[in-house]
């Protein structure tokens, strides 16, 4: 099991960025949560009567065999630790979306993991911190994840539909239209 696998938490409820994204945007099935953890938010999809499927190298290896609508990627890149790894998994996620379907980012913001790096003494790596724990954070706005984005050579094929930078998280939402 990777290191990543210690930042996923055993939640009972859905997400942060999740419930922002159903209350604004509209979501189709079918629906693939691309780096899920432990699966909280497909649980909670599924409850809701939506056609989801979980993929987490650590947690649910099975790589979709599905297309989605809707790829979600909560909390993932930011704890990434290298950009090629980052831009790996913008690579294979964009595979998994379906022509003119969305891909939903959301990832901790720059101002939150830098004040938390200063408040707890973690120290710098990559651009992002090492924590205590052996895990990595970096904060990532919207504008890192649009770079990520033309470094994987797909810019041209997604519209950028919305960014939104809040304090703690940010989401991006693509639209894939080849
Ligand atoms: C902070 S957790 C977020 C989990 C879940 N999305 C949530 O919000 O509760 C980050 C997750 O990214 C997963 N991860 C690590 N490398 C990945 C990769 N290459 N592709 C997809 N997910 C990955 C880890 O296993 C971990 O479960």
């Amino acid at each position: 099991m990777n290191i990543s696998s210690k930042t996923a938490k055993k939640r009972k409820c859905p997400s942060k960025p999740l419930i922002d994204i159903l209350a604004n945007y509209q979501i189709d099935s079918q629906i693939i949560d691309y780096g899920c953890g432990y699966g909280a938010d497909v649980k909670y999809l599924q409850e809701k009567g939506m056609s989801v499927v979980g993929y987490d190298p650590n947690f649910f290896p099975t790589k979709p065999t599905v297309l989605g609508m809707t790829i979600l990627n909560t909390y993932v890149l930011n704890v990434i630790d290298t950009k090629q790894n980052r831009i790996k998994i913008i690579k294979d996620m964009v595979r998994y979306c379906a022509i003119d379907g969305h891909i939903f980012i959301s990832t901790r913001t720059k101002t939150e993991i830098n004040s938390l790096g200063r408040i707890n003494y973690w120290t710098q790596k990559n651009g992002g911190f090492l924590t205590k724990r052996g895990t990595f954070q970096i904060g990532l706005d919207t504008n890192d994840i649009i770079n990520l984005f033309s470094e994987s050579n797909l810019i041209n094929d997604v519209t950028i539909v919305h960014k939104k930078n809040g304090p703690k998280y940010t989401i991006l939402v693509v639209k894939r239209k080849k």
